[in-house]
């Protein structure tokens, strides 16, 4: 575990570090949450394999990046939640594609967003398009916390 030390005056505050990488491994036609089962990396456990989902283990402000792959013929929009709200997308559009052309595409975003504790994010499958995401690795999530909040120095 990596711990963080910052003196301030007479206090001393330890924070552990929070980054998690995931992969996706097994390709999947579904609509919901994505679930990215290869976890690389899991400082502060906040991500969970099983569900697709991270959970903010402190208030602080949080980058997110995700990658989609989706195959020819599809189209996809695979959307950032924070908890039920949608709050950022992304749009991969193959259907220009055929098998014999094989021509896939991917997409990418990254956001900044802030968080309390608590609160889980998820990437997830709108069922308005199609709902090809190509495992194999080439679909990924991955988030990191930047800034925590002291309160009781305000
Ligand atoms: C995906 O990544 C994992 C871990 O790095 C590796 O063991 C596995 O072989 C990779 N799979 C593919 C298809 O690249």
């Amino acid at each position: 575990m990596n711990w963080q030390h910052f003196f301030i005056r007479n206090i001393i505050i330890s924070i552990t570090g929070v980054a998690f990488t995931a992969l996706k491994s097994a390709s999947t036609s579904s609509d919901g949450v994505i679930r990215f089962e290869n976890v690389l990396l899991n400082e502060g456990n906040g991500y969970n394999s099983a569900t697709g989902e991270f959970t903010a283990p402190t208030d602080g402000v949080y980058v997110f990046s995700w990658t989609i792959l989706t195959k020819e013929t599809e189209a996809i929009a695979a959307d950032l939640y924070l908890g039920s709200s949608r709050k950022a997308r992304l749009f991969a559009d193959a259907r220009g594609g055929t098998t014999s052309n094989s021509m896939d595409d991917s997409a990418s975003n990254t956001i900044a967003i802030r968080l309390t504790r608590g609160q889980k994010v998820s990437i997830r499958v709108d069922s308005v398009w199609d709902n090809f995401v190509d495992g194999n690795n080439w679909s990924s999530f991955s988030g990191h916390r930047i800034f925590i909040y002291i309160t009781a120095l305000k």
